[in-house]
């Protein structure tokens, strides 16, 4: 079971007020990485799972191959050539402009994955951008869930599951 203890906290990072959870040392140890995972796994069959650049990238792809579908990539802008869609995130430390490749999307059942939900800024703007790529449906897992700023509200009518939450 991962719990709050197996994350390493920053307070003021990186910016002053935010409290940063590091996941370093889950990643650290096989056996902690691996039960992360797991626990990622959707609760509704999926066609393809996403990846939110930058640490959304750590564990969609384990969860991908565990349930063999492919993988597709949130990326933040400028990274990415081709045609896009394209979506400004509101976040707790500022906006980020997000892409994704509507190849592979429509008529799909997508699963989300990123290591934290905060504000819920990110998810709303790639579930915003995974809809009008035409999929079906839009689950979210997260390895941590921060109660206090609500970002859960920002996914109404989605499946989101957190494998920690800090209330
Ligand atoms: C962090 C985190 C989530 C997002 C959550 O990403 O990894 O993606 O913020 O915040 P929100 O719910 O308020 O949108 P960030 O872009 O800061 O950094 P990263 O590139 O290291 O993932
Ligand atoms: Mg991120």
């Amino acid at each position: 079971m991962i719990t709050l203890d197996d994350f390493d906290t920053y307070p003021d990072f990186p910016v002053p007020g935010v409290l940063f959870y590091d996941i370093s040392p889950i990643l650290g140890d096989a056996a902690t990485f691996r039960t992360a995972c797991a626990a990622l796994m959707p609760r509704e069959p999926v066609d393809v799972v996403v990846g939110v650049d930058a640490r959304g990238f750590i564990f969609a792809p384990v969860v991908a191959q565990q349930l063999d579908v492919g993988m597709a990539m949130v990326r933040k802008k400028g990274k990415m050539p081709g045609v896009l869609l394209e979506s400004t995130a509101t976040i707790e430390y500022g906006a980020s402009d997000l892409v994704i490749s509507p190849v592979g999307i429509e008529n799909k059942r997508v699963l989300v994955i990123d290591d934290v939900l905060a504000t819920g800024g990110t998810a709303a703007a790639v579930a915003e951008m995974l809809h009008r790529a035409g999929a079906t449906s839009v689950e979210f897992s997260f390895l941590l869930e921060l109660d206090a700023l609500n970002g859960r509200e920002a996914l109404d009518g989605h499946t989101v599951t957190s494998v920690v939450r800090v209330p």
